[in-house]
């Protein structure tokens, strides 16, 4: 089984990437980038190019995401980042968010199957880019995703990831397992699972009632993105499951305290001020907090800091 690391907006930009590569990289096949929205002007802004430069990305194998509902638009950012080096790129069909797919992209797009069937249609006219799809769905039905996957079985896709949940749901309730299993016996491409493994025992769980009867193998590889964020030795963990049947993990502090401080430092050096550095880091807290049971008064004073110092000294104080 391969493994990737999700794409999440805000999170898993290139520093967040590059830390993850360095000290818990073992295992991770694929890095996807947040996704990239073409500009009228230009294919990307200062930031989305800081992201996705070759320098930024080295000795991993990066995926640039795309969210666009234009096949022009398309055609456009590909050669650009084919230019950069990119071989293979990703459309977003699942983003969930009001202002993206209500514009009819990412998971919106999903409402209007002729124009996506077009879409697709003159983008592989267009490119000779590997494409893969990351889609949810539907929009409220789960039972939307018949007609999607008769859609993309039209296609030749690297791969179809698929993350079994409407657009209506946006990350409440359960994966809707019976879908992604219907596309595990009906589709013509290569499939990768999304969604909610946040442990050994939720991947096993997946094995034994999914990928067992895998179709031919159909499914090579898992995407995780929160399981990450608030696991980064997760994957190393998968792996380990499936070489050796190992379940149980001790959790190496020192080695997540100096994935901490990387973090912490890196952003220190890219952005401006304590507090877009206070910001990243807390927003990683909110997930990082689960390594660290009934912790939840020093995560408060993490929360509440408001200059690096106070920061540090409720880091110190968790560790
Ligand atoms: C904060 C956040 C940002 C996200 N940003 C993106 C994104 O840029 N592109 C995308 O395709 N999905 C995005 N997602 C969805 C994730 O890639 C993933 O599909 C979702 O979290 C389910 O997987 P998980 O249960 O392993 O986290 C985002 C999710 C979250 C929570």
């Amino acid at each position: 089984m391969q493994f990737y690391l999700a794409p999440l907006e805000g999170i898993t930009g290139y520093i967040y990437r590059n830390a993850i590569h360095d000290y818990y990289g073992h295992g991770m096949d694929k890095y996807f980038t947040p996704f990239l929205t073409p500009h009228t002007k230009c294919s990307f802004n200062a930031k989305e190019l800081n992201d996705i430069t070759p320098e930024h990305n080295q000795g991993m194998y990066t995926v640039p995401q795309v969210l666009t509902n234009s096949a022009e638009d398309f055609l456009r950012i590909e050669k650009d980042l084919r230019a950069l080096g990119y071989e293979e790129i990703n459309i977003n069909l699942g983003c969930p968010s009001g202002t993206v797919a209500s514009k009819g992209r990412g998971a919106g797009f999903l409402a209007e199957t002729q124009k996506l069937d077009r879409f697709l249609e003159e983008i592989f006219a267009g490119t000779n880019a590997k494409i893969s799809l990351k889609t949810r769905i539907g929009i409220d039905d789960p039972e939307d995703f018949y007609e999607l996957l008769d859609i993309y079985n039209k296609y030749t896709l690297e791969e179809l990831i698929i993350h079994p949940r409407v657009l209506r749901e946006y990350y409440k309730g359960t994966p809707h397992w019976e879908i992604f299993d219907y596309a595990v016996k009906n589709s013509k491409n290569t499939l990768c699972y999304n969604g909610d493994i946040f442990s050994v025992a939720d991947y096993q769980r997946l094995q034994d009632e999914i990928l067992k009867q895998n179709n031919g193998h159909k499914v090579h590889a898992i995407m995780l993105g929160r399981g990450i964020l608030q696991n980064p030795a997760l994957i190393e963990q998968l792996v380990q499951y499936e070489q050796n049947g190992i379940k149980e993990h001790d959790f190496d502090k020192s080695r997540f305290k100096m994935f901490h401080d990387r973090l912490r430092n890196d952003y220190m050096t890219q952005m401006s001020g304590d507090m877009n550095v206070l910001y990243k880091m807390k927003e990683l807290w909110f997930y990082m907090i689960m390594l660290f049971p009934n912790q939840e008064k020093v995560l408060k004073k993490i929360k509440k800091a408001k200059k690096l110092a106070e920061y540090d000294a409720a880091v110190r104080e968790l560790f």
